[in-house]
C-alpha cells in the first residue's frame, strides 16, 4: 500500500506557495458533474493535477483534474477540480493527499461536494442534501484513509469523528437556502468503494442501517480534514433514484447530466456561505 509522508505533501504545498496572491481559507472539491463551478473563480490561476509534485492524476470522465486558485465572493479559494477516488486504483492515502496539501498551505474550511444516489424516497434527482453525518462502510472495512503511519503533524493517531460535520456551518448553509427559497434536504451519506453501482440488496441493506444517499468518494476527504482540524461542510447534489427495487437502471450519463441542474443550486449555496463568513 501506498502511504503518502510529510516530506511529500510538504513538496506539494512547496511548489504551489508561489502560485498563491494570499493563503488560501477555503478547499472546495467539486464532484462529478459539478465540475463548471470551477468557472466562476476570479483571478484563477489554474493549475493541473500532473505538474504537481506528488499528486497522482484524476483518470475518471467528467473530472477534469486541476487546481484553480483564485477568489470567491471574495474568499481565497483552492478548488479543486475534480477529485481522486479509491476505484481508480489510488490508496486511500494517495486519495486524501490533496486534502493534506491544502491543509499545509492554510485553509480553515473545506467545502465538499459529490454526485450521489437517494436512497431516501423522499429525494428527487436535482435535490441537494446537506450531509449532517456519513457512514464510512469503507473505511468500517478496512479502507480507512488514516491507516498507516499517523502524520502526527496533523493530528491524533485517533481522532474523534462525533461531528464530523460542523455544526454551525450546516447551520450557515440552512439559513442561505432559505433565502435562497431553495428546499434544502438533509440525511447521512454513505460511502462505498465502487465503482459497480449497488444491487437492489445492497441499497434495501444502506437504507436499513440509517443511509439517505450513497456515493463512491468525500467520507474519507472529510476524515482525514478532520483529523487535521479542518472544518467541514458537504453537500450531496442527488444525482438519481437509487433503485432498490430493480426497476431502473443507473449510469454515470445519468449522473452528470444530472449535473447540470445542481451545479447552478450548489453554486448558489456555497456562494451564500461564503459571503456569510465574511
Ligand atoms: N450509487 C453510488 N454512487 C453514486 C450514485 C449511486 O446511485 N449516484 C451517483 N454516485
Amino acid at each position: 500500500m501506498t502511504f503518502m509522508t510529510l516530506d511529500q505533501i510538504e513538496a506539494a504545498a512547496e511548489f504551489l506557495r508561489p502560485r498563491l496572491k494570499v493563503r488560501p481559507r477555503i478547499g472546495l472539491i467539486l464532484g462529478s458533474g459539478l465540475n463548471s463551478l470551477a468557472e466562476s473563480v476570479e483571478e484563477a490561476v489554474y493549475v493541473p493535477y500532473p505538474e504537481i509534485p506528488h499528486w497522482p492524476p484524476s483518470t475518471v470522465e467528467g473530472h477534469v483534474g486541476r487546481l484553480v486558485i483564485g477568489t470567491l465572493e471574495t474568499q481565497p479559494v483552492i478548488v479543486m477540480q475534480g477529485r481522486l477516488h479509491f476505484y481508480e486504483g489510488y490508496s486511500m492515502s494517495q486519495v486524501t493527499f490533496p486534502i493534506r496539501v491544502m491543509q499545509r498551505l492554510g485553509i480553515e474550511i473545506l467545502i465538499v461536494t459529490n454526485a450521489a444516489g437517494a436512497i431516501n424516497p423522499d429525494f428527487v434527482p436535482g435535490d441537494v442534501m446537506l450531509i449532517t453525518d456519513h457512514i464510512n462502510l469503507i473505511g468500517m472495512g478496512g479502507a480507512n484513509p488514516l491507516v498507516g503511519p499517523n502524520l502526527d503533524a496533523f493530528g491524533l493517531r485517533f481522532p474523534d469523528m462525533s461531528q464530523a460535520y460542523d455544526r454551525q456551518l450546516q447551520a450557515l448553509a440552512r439559513q442561505v437556502a432559505a433565502q435562497e427559497n431553495m428546499l434544502l434536504r438533509e440525511g447521512v451519506y454513505v460511502s462505498l468503494a465502487g465503482p459497480s453501482f449497488e444491487t437492489p440488496a445492497e441499497l434495501r441493506f444502506l437504507r436499513l442501517i440509517g443511509a439517505d444517499a450513497v456515493g463512491m468518494s468525500t467520507v474519507p476527504e472529510v476524515i482525514v480534514a478532520r483529523h487535521g482540524g479542518t472544518r467541514v461542510l458537504g453537500l450531496s447534489g442527488i444525482s438519481n433514484k437509487a433503485n432498490l427495487d430493480g426497476s431502473t437502471i443507473t449510469s454515470h450519463v445519468e449522473v452528470m447530466e444530472a449535473g447540470r441542474i445542481l451545479t447552478p443550486k450548489i453554486e448558489r449555496l456555497v456562494r451564500g456561505v461564503l459571503r456569510a463568513l465574511k
